[in-house]
């Protein structure tokens, strides 16, 4: 079924390169699928070489006057955007459902989360300060400027088609640095839609850029874009071996980074904690998005004293959540985003079957009339996981649980930590001085305590280790777009 939005203008189905909505320059198409029925529902350019060749001269064009507008004039262009987003929030979390698969309702919500972004980052825009330096000589002065990094790069993942554009693209502008964007192959069309409203909030030609590509052709339109010396900075969000790629080929241009990779979330539950409070934390963090976000809890382990009743409680709430299609009220966990992704599920589950975890409930994939393509999988709850077992290695990036007993403190924070990811940690407990052992204890990037939802605007998100470096949002995620240049005058005395 074609996808009918109030504004029809918010489907633009084109490249977008210095102001121009365009084809690709050899006319290929990719199609965009509907995760939810497996169909074909809309298509895009399937860019190339030529395309981010032509977005990178835009916007390296546009980056010689868009840093010099003033501060305050690019704040109010973002306002506009952000007012521009929150007024199309029902057609943008249509949009997200559709492509992306996530029930409305959290469609919706991920429209107004980025939208905090750009309203925070029109905040932002005009505190970029600099530095006066006390001179430790008679006659010199010493002063530190904020300037803009240059052309941005900005690879976004599917799982948030509109907040991780949205938090790249709005400190982006907001410092005075220009784009160029390759959306997920999944979900170009809500990229889109907000560069089209970003179009009409006012943000020059040239300014911001986006090419769309399939997965076999994006290569072609990112290696332009790494050996481009006029790209200056990259920010990617995705796994920890496409990272460390791109790390690898920006090294010749020496580009500065921003890498939001993969991890490996644990999430403990101690003997002192209330168990109520962190099923609900547990429920929050694990089934946002199916189960499909960089923080998702993916190793729970639960103190042997409450191991039992806590899995009583949390199997209760698994077994009762509602699977179906993104556009069906009461949906409460979507289709995954593509049969790869139920795939990997079902061979994370089958392996940890096979090395022993017991199974507690769901653990097959969904094909009914409500179901209707082969992409749902039933919520899951394993027990008895151990470190050997697949799940417990990678990302699962869906709905299963795994739940591991454990005995100590020590011994659980050892093995939380026993992964080359650090990008969140969660913990359940009420001793005042366990709480602060273990927070400083965890090797991650950010740590939930007695919290499952931690993603604000206003706050730094962003991992240690192979989770990647840089942080978006926050008054952190300004910087990562910001050159730091020291000024020193002498022969002023
Ligand atoms: C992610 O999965 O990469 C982002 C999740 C979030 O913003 O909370």
């Amino acid at each position: 079924m074609p996808l009918t939005l109030q504004r029809g203008a918010l489907l633009p189905a084109a490249n977008f390169i210095d102001g121009h909505w365009c084809d690709g320059a050899d006319g290929r198409r990719l199609d965009v699928a509907d995760p939810a029925s497996d169909t074909v529902f809309a298509d895009v350019p399937d860019s190339g070489a030529a395309d981010a060749r032509a977005a990178v001269e835009a916007a390296h064009a546009a980056f010689a006057t868009w840093r010099k507008v003033p501060a305050k004039a690019r704040a109010a262009i973002l306002r506009r955007w952000n007012d521009l987003i929150l007024a199309h929030q029902d057609d943008l979390g249509r949009l997200i459902s559709r492509e992306q698969g996530k029930p409305l309702a959290e469609g919706k919500g991920e429209v107004a989360y980025a939208a905090s972004y750009v309203a925070w980052f029109a905040e932002e825009a005009v505190r970029a300060y600099g530095d006066v330096i006390p001179a430790p000589v008679p006659g010199r002065r010493m002063l530190v400027l904020k300037e803009p990094v240059g052309v941005v790069a900005a690879i976004t993942p599917w799982n948030f088609p509109a907040a991780m554009i949205a938090r790249k693209i709005a400190p982006a502008l907001a410092a005075g640095c220009t784009v160029v964007c390759k959306p997920a192959e999944d979900t170009p069309l809500t990229s889109l839609a907000l560069v089209k409203l970003a179009e009409e909030a006012g943000v020059p030609p040239g300014v911001l850029n986006i090419v769309t590509a399939s997965r076999e052709r994006t290569p072609e339109v990112v290696d332009v874009w790494l050996a481009d010396a006029r790209v200056r900075k990259l920010t990617f969000t995705g796994s920890t071996p496409v990272g460390k790629h791109l790390a690898r080929a920006s090294a010749d241009t020496l580009k500065k980074l921003s890498l939001e990779l993969g991890g490996n979330a644990p999430f403990i539950v101690f003997e002192d904690a209330d168990l109520d409070a962190a099923v609900e934390g547990l429920m929050a963090a694990k089934f946002r998005n199916g189960g499909q976000t960089c923080v998702c809890p993916n190793r729970v382990f639960v103190h042997e004293a409450v191991h039992d009743a806590f899995v009583e409680k949390l199997a209760a709430r698994v077994g009762a959540l509602t699977v179906g299609p993104a556009s069906r009220p009461g949906s409460q966990i979507g289709p995954m985003i593509n049969a790869r992704a139920v795939e990997k599920i079902e061979r994370h589950v089958a392996d940890a079957l096979a090395r022993g975890a017991r199974l507690v409930v769901g653990g097959r994939r969904l094909r009914d009339a409500d179901c209707d393509s082969p992409n749902y999988y039933a919520p899951t709850v394993l027990t008895g996981v151990t470190a050997d077992m697949a799940c417990s290695a990678e990302e699962t990036f869906g709905p299963v649980v795994p739940v591991t007993r454990f005995a100590g403190e020590a011994e659980v924070v050892a093995a939380a930590n026993a992964t080359p990811f650090g990008l969140a940690a969660y913990f359940y407990a009420n001793d005042v001085r366990r709480i602060w052992r273990v927070a400083e204890a965890l090797e991650s990037g950010i740590v939930g305590i007695n919290e499952g939802a931690l993603a604000a605007e206003s706050a730094p998100f962003g991992g240690i280790k192979e989770s990647g470096y840089g942080r978006e949002g926050s008054r952190y995620g300004l910087d990562d777009y910001l050159h730091t240049k020291y000024l020193c005058q002498g022969g002023l005395d």
